[in-house]
């Protein structure tokens, strides 16, 4: 397979970086010059990226084209270039339907929405796409977990979980904080958490048809420690507050059901 990527940012380097380290073979990753930066660096550490002299280059070379650029710049971008009837769209562009893409780059043979997050550059973390396709699900396959959708409104609302990042991270630190003032040291506090939370999480992505009430069950022996840290939370307000936030987000980015 032949790959095109346009707009060399974050999303790009990360997908680009997991895809080179991972064992699928793609013949080639072709990056446009900008970010120059960017495109050198990932050019010069991977042997199948090469950076293209334009992005309508780019195109030319790839059977499937990823989109990396900003929302606000698509219009700008894409009505410049020509696209194949037998190329393959992978758009990634937050908050933008199908829809505008297509009327933007004219007849191709399937246009993708998708969600990865950076940290496919290590192979892990969701990828949400909506419609299936055989060819971007092997893409994805190799960068974490993919997960295919029903429709382009799932999508929308998978994607305002990724709000969460910050706030997980802030969960991690007040649980490190709580450590660190029990005098184990801040890197020895912050490995046993991120390791245990990690382990969490694999064994929930594992929970059989994803039924996440069985592992609650299951890690609350009666009267034990974490029925009480259970008990603690419920009566000082709950997660409440998460589902609080995640309708916020919604709310802001308009996907309200
Ligand atoms: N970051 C994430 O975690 C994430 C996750 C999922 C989806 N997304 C989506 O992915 C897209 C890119 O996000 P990002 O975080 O990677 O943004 P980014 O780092 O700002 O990348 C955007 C890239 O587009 C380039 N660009 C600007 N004008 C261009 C042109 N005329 N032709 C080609 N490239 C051009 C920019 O180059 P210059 O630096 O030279 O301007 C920059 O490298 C967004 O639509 C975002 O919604 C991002």
């Amino acid at each position: 397979m032949h790959l095109g990527f346009i707009g060399t940012g974050v999303i790009t380097s990360a997908i680009v970086t997991g895809l080179c380290t991972s064992q699928l073979p793609v013949e080639s990753i072709w990056v446009s010059p900008r970010n120059k930066e960017k495109s050198r660096t990932l050019e010069q550490e991977f042997k199948q990226v090469k950076v293209g002299d334009s992005n309508q280059a780019v195109i030319d070379h790839s059977d499937v084209v990823v989109l990396g650029i900003l929302p606000q710049q698509m219009g700008k971008i894409l009505s410049d270039l020509k696209f194949r009837p037998d190329q393959t769209i992978v758009h990634l562009l937050a908050g933008i339907k199908i829809s505008e893409v297509t009327g933007l780059i004219g007849p191709v043979k399937q246009v993708i929405r998708a969600v990865p997050l950076p940290c496919v550059a290590i192979h892990k973390g969701p990828i949400a796409m909506f419609p299936h396709n055989e060819d971007v699900c092997q893409l994805f396959e190799a960068l974490g977990s993919n997960i295919v959708v029903d429709n382009e409104q799932q999508l929308e609302s998978l994607s305002i979980i990724t709000a969460l990042m910050a706030p997980y991270y802030a969960m991690l630190e007040t649980i490190v904080g709580w450590a660190v003032n029990q005098g184990i040291s801040q890197k020895n506090a912050s490995d046993y958490t991120a390791s245990m939370f990690e382990a969490l999480s694999l064994i929930a992505e594992e929970a059989k048809e994803g039924n996440l009430d069985i592992l609650v069950k299951e890690s609350m022996t009666p009267g034990g420690l974490n029925e009480l840290a259970m008990t603690t939370i419920k009566q000082n307000g709950k997660f409440g507050n998460l589902i609080k936030a995640l309708e916020q987000v919604q709310q802001k980015v308009g996907g309200v059901l």
